[in-house]
Formats: C-alpha cells, structure tokens, sequence
C-alpha cells in the first residue's frame, strides 16, 4: 500500500502535511470548431492522461481529469470534466488548480483554432481560406506557485533533449515526458512507445518500448518523490 493511500484509508481527508494530495491531469485533443458541423484537431487518444489518473487513484490520490473528446472509459474513482476547446481546459484548469498539489498536462492541446465560427455549415465553394488564431497556452497561465508539483509532455520528432529542456524551461516545469517519436511509429494510442523523462535539475532517463501504464507508474512514482 502506498503513502497516499494508507493516510486516505486511516485518516481521511486531513488538512495539513499529511492530508491527501490532489492531482490534476489533463487528457486528450481539443476539438476546435470550424461551423455547426466541421473541427480542426489532432489524433490524440487520451490514452496516456486516462492511464495516469487510474494510477493516481490506485495509489490513493484525490483525482480530477480533465478530459478532451475521447473514445476511452473513466478511470474508476476518478472526477472526470468533460471539456471541448482549448480554451475551455484553459478554464476548468485554472477553476482546480489552484486546490490541486501536482498538474499533469498530458492533454494535446490545439495550439491554433479558427479565427471565426460560422453559425451556419460553410458552403462547398472552390477554395476556402482558414484564418488560425494562437490557443492561451494553459501551463504557462497556471504559472508556477509555492507547492505545485507542474508536468508537461512534449512530442519531439527531432533534437528531443534540447527541445524538451527548453520546453521545461518556458513552461516552468519540475518534469516532462518527451515521447520521442521515431521513423514510421505511431506515437498515439496504446502499444509500446519510446520515452524520456526530465527534471528540472536536467536529470534524464530513457524508456524504450514501454506501454503507457508502465510509463504512468513511472511518472506518478516520480511525483510521489516531490511530497517526501
Ligand atoms: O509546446 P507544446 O505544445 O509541445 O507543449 C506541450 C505541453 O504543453 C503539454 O504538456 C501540453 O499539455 C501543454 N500545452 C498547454 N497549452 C497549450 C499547448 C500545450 O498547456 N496551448
């Protein structure tokens, strides 16, 4: 049995050091509307963010995931907020965080969105032109506070070491996960995939062919450290 779960099962809900630690994780694509009936997106499963929330609760941590459109069941013992946009995450985020003592942004958040929503179908015509407009980056609004434990992930298909330290660094991250795509593997979904892991000091680790629940253990035993 885990720290965090033998304080939840004899001692409850204490305020102080000793109570149970909140997560927030964040899970999935936005879905960024067009009109009525079209989206931009990405091909983002939740898969990973839905596989750390089932760890955290297994482990006894109070958990909320907040979820872009996904085909994947709730983890159980888990609050799940349903979310659309980016800008949507964006609010529920900073509804939570400020209650929450880890964030873990697994979400693949869309970094653009249509400048304009048509309310009505866009109609078929020789061209159509789209105006993208940037996405708030939600970690960099949650900014860093006393006590917040921040993870990010990031997908690199090139120099993955310099682009994630520098990732950690303009985020203000105390760890981020770099999938470390290679040639002709598919980075999204279950199956086996290939990982490091950075800290803040610039310690990092390599993990090759691991699945997403092994790589979840992993993590939340690295979050675990930062509440001694
Ligand atoms: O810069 P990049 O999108 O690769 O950064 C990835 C990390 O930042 C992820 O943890 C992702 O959830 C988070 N992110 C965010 N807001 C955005 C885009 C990404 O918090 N608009």
């Amino acid at each position: 049995m885990t720290k965090a779960r033998a304080m939840h099962e004899h001692e409850g809900q204490k305020k102080g050091p000793e109570r149970v630690r909140k997560i927030l994780v964040t899970a999935g694509p936005t879905i960024e509307p067009l009109d009525p009936i079209r989206y931009i997106s990405n091909h983002s499963t939740g898969t990973m963010g839905y596989e750390i929330a089932g760890e955290c609760a297994r482990r006894g941590f109070d958990v909320c995931l907040i979820s872009g459109p996904v085909h994947l069941s709730p983890p159980s013992g888990v609050e799940v907020v349903k979310v659309t946009t980016a800008r949507e995450m964006r609010d529920r985020v900073l509804e939570r965080v400020g209650e929450s003592d880890c964030l873990i942004m697994a979400a693949a958040v869309c970094d653009f969105r249509p400048g304009k929503v048509e309310r009505q179908k866009i109609k078929k015509r020789g061209e159509l032109r789209l105006r993208l407009v940037k996405n708030p980056d939600i970690l960099l609004e949650v900014g860093q506070r006393e006590g917040l434990v921040k993870v990010g992930f990031a997908l690199e298909t090139e120099n993955p070491v310099e682009n994630g330290k520098n990732k950690l660094r303009a985020k203000d991250l105390d760890m981020i996960i770099i999938n470390t795509k290679s040639e002709g593997a598919d980075p999204f979904g279950p199956g086996e995939k290939r990982y490091m892991l950075m800290d803040r000091g610039g310690n990092i680790r390599e993990f090759k062919d691991v699945m997403k629940r092994q790589m979840a253990r992993v993590i939340i035993g690295e979050v675990e450290k930062y509440f001694g």
